[in-house]
């Protein structure tokens, strides 16, 4: 019987959990979940609030740990592993939170150049020429030397996605990243989503409430419940003709 690492390999898998369980107190929010993504896929996670879409995101920052189960990406150990195999495994993984979190004494370029050169080791000037390319990319070439505070919220999501980026990080991981920017802000971050889903092959998860944007750049759409995935397809099924009637439910709320 082969290790699920090993298992994960042969299935072409980038990111494998299998049985994982989590709790808080008595309440389960994953209850012996098993999904997995393949390398350059687009999936998107949607469910009801506290279905665990950002429980899922967190354990796969090592921001939390499952109570069991294992955790794989790309063929490495997430959990349960130890902290030298975790830390090689993480660096492959990149989040964009809905609150950017820039940070706001630094100007924008520092904010993208900071990580690779303090934990890839760049150099500087590696750094800042990647930084500029990221830049120009999410539409920002010109504010290289402003702070955060002097950005829009549209633009210092651009801008947490481009340091993000800056990692190359082979999983991209997206919480609800438009979700606190005033509407007429939201279509410009969303473009250059679609704009990285089409040009690179960066894998994505993918949390969100804009169905279309969705429909537009999923492979495959995953339907949270309970702690478990009870449907899964490409998104025209998913959101034209779901199966279960949790999913129909679901979608007729947000859509
Ligand atoms: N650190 C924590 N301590 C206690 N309970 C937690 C913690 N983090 C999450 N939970 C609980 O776990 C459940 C799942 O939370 P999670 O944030 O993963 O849901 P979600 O699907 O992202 O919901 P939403 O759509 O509202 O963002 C919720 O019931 C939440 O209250
Ligand atoms: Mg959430």
């Amino acid at each position: 019987m082969p290790a699920d690492t090993d298992l994960a390999k042969q299935n072409d898998e980038l990111i494998r959990f299998t049985n994982v369980t989590k709790s808080f107190g008595d309440n389960t929010v994953l209850d012996d979940l098993c999904f997995s993504v393949r390398p350059g896929r687009h999936v998107t996670l949607i469910g009801p609030s506290g279905s665990g879409k950002t429980t899922i995101l967190r354990l796969l920052m090592t921001l939390a740990s499952p109570d069991s189960g294992t955790i794989d990406v790309n063929g490495g150990r997430l959990f349960p592993a130890d902290e030298k195999e975790r830390r090689e495994v993480r660096k492959k993984i990149g989040m964009v939170f809905q609150q950017f979190n820039l940070f706001p004494n630094m100007t924008v370029l520092r904010n993208i150049t900071e990580a690779p050169v303090r934990v890839l080791g760049l150099s500087k000037d590696e750094a800042e020429e990647r930084a500029r390319e990221l830049l120009d990319l999410v539409g920002l070439a010109d504010r290289a030397d402003a702070r955060p505070s002097q950005l829009s919220g549209g633009q210092q999501q651009r801008v947490a996605i481009a340091r993000a980026l800056a990692m190359r990080p082979q999983v991209l991981l997206l919480d609800e990243v438009t979700s606190a920017l005033d509407p007429e802000l939201v279509a410009g971050v969303l473009d250059v989503l679609r704009d990285i889903a089409r040009t690179t092959d960066i894998t994505m998860l993918c949390v969100t409430h804009e169905m279309n944007f969705a429909r537009d750049i999923s492979d495959e759409v995953l339907m949270f419940d309970a702690g478990k995935v009870i449907e899964s397809g490409p998104p025209e099924k998913i959101f034209s003709e779901p199966e279960h009637e949790r999913t129909r439910e679901f979608l007729s709320a947000v859509l």
